[in-house]
Formats: C-alpha cells, sequence, structure tokens
C-alpha cells in the first residue's frame, strides 16, 4: 500500500491540471483523482467542499463510486452546480461535517475514502474523525491536510491506522493519509 501511495503522490506531480480554470491546479487534487482511480470506492466523503476541487477530482477518479460533499455553506454554487451537472456520481449535503456522519451511513454505507478538510483545528478534526470513525469501512484511507496548522499534527497522530505525510502534496502545508490496511484493496472489483 505504502509503494502505491508513493507512486500516486509522484504521479500527481506531472497529472495534467482539470482544464476549467474555475478549479486550482493544486497537486492534492491530481492525488485525489489518482488515488480514487486506483482504489476504486464505492463511498468517498469530503468535509468542507468549498469550491469543491477535492470532490470533482474524486468524482472524476471513479465515476461509479458516489462522492458526497459535506459543507454547511453552499458558497460557490457556480462551481457547485458545475460539479452537480458534470459529475452525477456528486452529491453536494449541507450539514455540519460531524453529525452528518450517520445519516450518510444510513443512506450510503460505509465509506471508504474520508477527506477531513474543514476548519483545519485540532477540536474539530478530532471530533469529525471520532464521528465517521464507526462509519469507515476497514480498508478506508483517510486523508488530512494543512498539517502545520496548530494542533492538526496532534489530530493527525491521533488517527488510528498506518500513515504517510507527503507536504509537496499541498505546497509545504503537509497532506496526510492514513490507511487502515497495509494492502491495497480495490473496493468496486467489475468496474
Ligand atoms: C478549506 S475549505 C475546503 C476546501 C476543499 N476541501 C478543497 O479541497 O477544495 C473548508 C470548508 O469547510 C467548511 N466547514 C468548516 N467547518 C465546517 C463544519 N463544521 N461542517 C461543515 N463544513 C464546515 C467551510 O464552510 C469551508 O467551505
Amino acid at each position: 500500500m505504502r509503494g502505491i501511495l508513493d507512486r500516486l503522490a509522484e504521479e500527481a506531480k506531472d497529472e495534467d491540471v482539470y482544464p476549467n480554470p474555475a478549479f486550482p491546479p493544486s497537486p492534492y487534487y491530481r492525488f485525489l483523482k489518482l488515488l480514487a482511480a486506483e482504489f476504486k470506492p464505492k463511498l468517498s466523503v469530503e468535509l468542507g467542499v468549498c469550491g469543491g476541487g477535492g470532490s470533482l477530482h474524486l468524482a472524476l477518479g471513479h465515476p461509479y463510486g458516489t462522492v458526497i460533499g459535506i459543507d454547511y455553506i453552499r458558497d460557490h454554487e457556480d462551481r457547485i452546480k458545475y460539479i452537480e451537472d458534470n459529475y452525477p456520481n456528486f452529491e453536494f449535503m449541507l450539514h455540519d461535517s460531524a453529525s452528518a456522519a450517520h445519516k450518510v451511513f444510513d443512506e450510503h454505507g460505509k465509506i471508504d475514502i474520508l477527506f477531513i478538510d474543514t476548519d483545519h483545528t485540532y477540536d474539530t478534526t478530532v471530533r469529525e474523525y471520532k464521528a465517521w470513525k464507526p462509519y469507515l469501512s476497514d480498508t478506508a484511507i483517510i486523508l488530512l491536510d494543512d498539517l502545520d496548522r496548530d494542533g492538526m499534527t496532534k489530530a493527525f497522530n491521533e488517527i488510528e491506522g498506518y500513515k504517510v505525510v507527503y507536504p509537496f502534496l499541498n505546497y509545504g502545508h503537509g497532506f496526510g493519509v492514513v490507511y487502515l490496511k497495509p494492502v491495497l484493496v480495490s473496493r468496486c472489483k467489475s468496474c
């Protein structure tokens, strides 16, 4: 698994950027796309959608998997609408990040990829992790960015699992990956 993640992180540097300039060319977006293409998650969840670049790339990487983007504000209506119109596997959910967990699980089942990207504080990140943990699949991958913010490395260290950090995926600000199984398990073998 670690070798695959290292390869995808390297490939993300040279991967083509999304052609619509409304979405910034963040290296971690391209990593999300490659990760979804490789792992084929049935269900990915992004906590904190903002302009939607993260969800867009998860949806793009594996069109047969469902991507739920959760944010308590629907800002950037034009971009969110663009993703909804062009990627039918994406769903925006207007909700608090932590209390949405059981609702998403009830409707969609266990989560294969969880990208935690809201306010980057220790308390919120731990609250989100604890809320979603019971609903993670046994081979889930958890992603966190901006590990250089106060308390974020502490929160990252408290998440259970195998870990790797790729600072270059987020312009040096830290991008962490936690994986629960040491071998890659493609979730959707038939697609
Ligand atoms: C850093 S931005 C997300 C960026 C996005 N993930 C990306 O990669 O482009 C953070 C977002 O988290 C949302 N947010 C912050 N706290 C939240 C909470 N408790 N519940 C839901 N959304 C939250 C904000 O409204 C904001 O849109």
